[in-house]
């Protein structure tokens, strides 16, 4: 158990590797740089969300790209029609391999990005936030003068994003399963909210374990502290694709 890491992850080319994104929640390139370069060829996507792409006037992008890294770029772009275009557009042209917008854009504005990436022959998806977890049921409901139940709402607004021809949702592994039933298969699910049996769940609420998000129906699951804050963060990413690599 004591080499468990080295022998089971290092220089293997694991199918778990394409499935965990680690959340880049910094502000500044040199704690980037640490965490990247520990963690070396063990973890493959990154996300960069608004807190580490301001404080670095964008260039983590191009950092990581330089390093062959995969980017969810989570910068839940949210305004008019057109400048919500342009933004994705933005993504597209820098090749980011995920991007997101907030659903509550409109179903226009989602299909004609939907078309626009088609048109651009763009690989990167892009995938809609429904309701932010931050939002309590009654808050949401004060806000949009509505009855509707939080979940119903999301479910509706990933619905919506499927018909618009976007790839796919952020939500919690524990509605994957039923995203995928009403959305189909190849609707794309990223799930925040992981946490290992051995790790502290800091202030998430609803979490899953890395083996359940997966068998549950996450595509991807973006792992923050659990890697970032662990003593050992190589060995902590190694331990999560292990348990991953299990249930694949
Ligand atoms: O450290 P932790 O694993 O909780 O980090 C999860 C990441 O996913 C953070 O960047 C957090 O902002 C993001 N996130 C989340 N829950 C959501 C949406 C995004 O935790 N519903």
């Amino acid at each position: 158990k004591k080499n468990f890491s080295k022998i089971k992850t290092e220089g293997k080319n694991m199918k778990s590797r394409k499935k965990v994104i680690t959340a880049l929640d910094y502000k500044n390139m040199d704690d980037v740089k640490n965490l990247v370069e520990l963690l070396g060829d063990e973890i493959e996507y990154y996300k960069a969300g608004l807190e580490i792409f301001l404080n670095t006037g964008g260039e983590i992008v191009d950092y990581l790209h330089s390093l062959n890294k995969k980017i969810f770029l989570d910068l839940k772009f949210h305004d008019i029609n057109n400048t919500t275009k342009m933004a994705c557009e933005f993504a597209a042209r820098k090749g980011v391999f995920i991007f997101n917008i907030h659903a509550s854009c409109g179903t226009e504005t989602m299909y004609e990005i939907s078309k626009m990436l088609k048109d651009m022959n763009s690989k990167s998806l892009c995938i809609a936030v429904t309701v932010l977890t931050s939002m309590t049921e009654e808050k949401m409901q004060e806000i949009f003068m509505t009855d509707a139940s939080l979940d119903n709402m999301v479910m509706n607004m990933a619905e919506l994003t499927g018909k618009s021809g976007l790839h796919g949702v952020v939500c919690s592994a524990w509605e994957a399963a039923k995203v995928k039933e009403r959305c189909g298969e190849n609707f794309v699910t990223v799930c925040p909210g992981v946490r290992p049996a051995w790790s502290a769940s800091d202030d998430q609420k609803r979490i899953m374990t890395p083996a359940e998000a997966v068998k549950n129906g996450a595509d991807y699951l973006v792992i923050g502290r659990p890697i970032t804050k662990a003593d050992d963060p190589k060995k902590a990413a190694m331990r999560i694709l292990e348990e991953i690599e299990a249930v694949l």
